[in-house]
């Protein structure tokens, strides 16, 4: 149903991550599915979270979990059918929470009708579907350019059966579609409308900025690993593609997209998802993911002052742009044990969730973020079951000595560290499956748990519902500007939320010794009330104090 109104309704939300194949298992066979979710919807309620945004559940043969995708109309097998599916989005509209799907759509899966098609000969109608070229070199046996895939080696693969090489920016299960063929364009926008028919609110945009790509394919700056960025981030025709999408599919509707950010910095924010320029709501940015480590994979010291300065050069975008808010999801470890020590767990997990959630943005929480899920501690290179550490692995096995530095690594960066399954009681399997888990579920599930969590009232799960319930209708929040204060302390995040003549200071300790803060001169003739603290030993009126191991609170300052 069109709806010509956007309320902008993702300005209020609460969104929480489901990772479908780890979430729940209803059938026993070791794979979380839709009933799964289902089963679900009253602790999701419960919790306080008013969307959802669920990564892929359509067809495909899982060679990425998912984000290959053989078929955008369906659902896949392991997780139920598309009845089961319209069962669950009743269900949620029924509880009040919204649905985002995943729209993976700068690639397919190469099972995927369509590629099935192009790949069969040249003339073939579908061809032009995705991105061809011939070889270089005398026997045109070289790859067409110098672009690496995301995933490790060469972005191009050589299928025989048409003697030439498609494009693949991840793995080789998943070729790039040609966005410059009209004909692609219109099919995403018409798979987009097919699921807005059946009721989805929105949708999360998996790498959408790589979509347009640098006419004639020119080779990249020599880098060894990643190579090419700079020919196909924000493409040459990525705005005229992402505002006819918008105009075919998503204006059409009181929908919200938001855009996977790759290549976004703050300069360029505004440029992408301004409103008047009607391309995307909202991305994901992934630039504090750096703060403790190097290109987002090589792990270093967390960095604060880094980590501040880019939360705060994003909480300055304009009124006319909108900011997520996310410390994890399915692509990145737990945020414990990156941000804290985990003998201080809950203390670290509740200052996270003030920090995050005072700041301007909608919030994400991701499946396992509530209770406190931590990475695994001594994984194990046979327990890796993602595409990308796998082949990580796979190249360290060619350089031996590389061997001990790729499993440390791995241990603080792997993917797999979030898609373990959800940990939902103290029985066998977590309470995930009946069956075996088709991942290994983290051993710490016996005190780490949604039930304990459940019952015990000063747990990290109580204290998101707190911040949830808070955060619902606030105004300073939703709108109120955005002041950092103490910039050069190096264990202390301060900011100020302000509207009209109320404030919120809000002060988290990132260290785990104490600091030491003293209340700001302009805020000392102001009354003060506690709003919300993770110690029950914060004073109710704002002190000059000694700010405890990980202690955050927060402050209502009025005249
Ligand atoms: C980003 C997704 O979040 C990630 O999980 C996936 O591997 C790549 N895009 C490729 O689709």
């Amino acid at each position: 149903m069109t709806k010509d109104v956007k309320t902008r309704w993702y300005k209020d939300a609460v969104f929480y991550q489901i990772y479908p194949r780890s979430f729940c298992d209803s059938n026993g066979d070791g794979i979380g599915d839709i009933q799964g979710i289902i089963s679900k919807l009253d602790y999701l309620k419960d919790l306080g979270i008013t969307a959802v945004w669920l990564s892929p559940c359509y067809k495909s043969p899982n060679d990425d979990n998912g984000y290959d995708i053989s078929n955008y109309r369906d659902i896949m097998d392991e997780f139920g059918t598309l009845d089961d599916w319209k069962q669950m989005i009743d269900g949620m509209h029924q509880r009040g929470i919204k649905l985002v799907m995943d729209l993976v759509v700068n690639h397919t899966s190469d099972e995927h009708e369509w590629f099935k098609q192009s790949r069969s000969s040249k003339d073939n109608p579908y061809r032009d579907y995705y991105i061809w070229r011939p070889g270089r070199g005398k026997n045109g046996k070289k790859p067409p350019n110098n672009w690496t895939s995301r995933f490790s080696g060469s972005a191009w693969e050589y299928d025989e059966t048409t003697n030439e090489f498609y494009l693949h920016l991840f793995s080789k299960k998943q070729p790039d579609l040609n966005w410059d063929n009209p004909k692609v364009r219109q099919e995403v926008a018409d798979i987009c409308n097919y699921w807005f028919e059946l009721g989805v609110d929105g949708f999360r945009c998996d790498v959408i900025t790589y979509i347009s790509k640098t006419e004639g394919l020119p080779d990249g700056k020599f880098n060894p690993i990643i190579c090419g960025d700079e020919k196909f981030v924000i493409g040459p025709h990525y705005h005229e593609y992402m505002h006819e999408l918008n105009q075919r599919a998503f204006s059409k509707y009181d929908s919200m997209t938001v855009g996977e950010g790759q290549g976004i910095t703050v300069s360029n924010a505004e440029s992408i998802v301004a409103e008047d320029r009607e391309e995307l709501d909202c991305i994901f940015t992934f630039e504090h993911q750096e703060a403790d480590a190097f290109m987002t994979v090589i792990p270093k010291k967390f960095n604060l002052k880094k980590w501040k300065s880019i939360f705060s050069s994003w909480q300055a975008l304009p009124d006319n742009c909108w900011n997520s808010l996310f410390i994890e999801n399915h692509d990145y470890p737990r945020s414990l044990p990156r941000y804290g020590k985990l003998e201080y767990r809950k203390y670290v997990a509740k200052m996270l969730a003030i920090c995050i959630n005072f700041m301007k943005g909608t919030p994400y929480i991701y499946q396992g973020q509530e209770i406190g899920m931590t990475n695994i501690a001594g994984f194990k290179p046979k327990d890796y079951v993602d595409i990308v550490s796998k082949n990580i692995y796979k190249i360290a096995k060619f350089f031996p000595p590389l061997i001990p530095v790729v499993v440390w690594a791995l241990q603080k960066r792997a993917r797999d560290h979030a898609r373990v399954p959800m940990q939902w009681n103290a029985q066998e399997n977590a309470g995930f499956t009946t069956g075996t888990p088709w991942m290994m579920v983290n051993p710490n599930y016996k005190k780490i748990n949604v039930e304990e969590s459940l019952a015990d009232e000063d747990s990290i799960l109580n204290f998101y519902k707190k911040i949830n319930k808070l955060r619902l209708g606030n105004k300073i929040i939703k709108e109120g500007g955005y002041t950092e204060l103490m910039h050069d302390n190096k264990k202390l995040f301060v900011y100020t939320r302000e509207l009209d003549d109320k404030k919120y200071l809000v002060v988290c300790n990132y260290s785990s010794k104490c600091a030491t803060f003293k209340i700001p001169d302009e805020f000392k003739e102001l009354k003060s009330n506690l709003v919300i603290s993770n110690y029950p030993s914060t004073p109710t009126v704002l002190q000059n104090t000694k700010v405890l191991p990980y202690e955050a609170f927060v402050y209502e300052l009025t005249k």
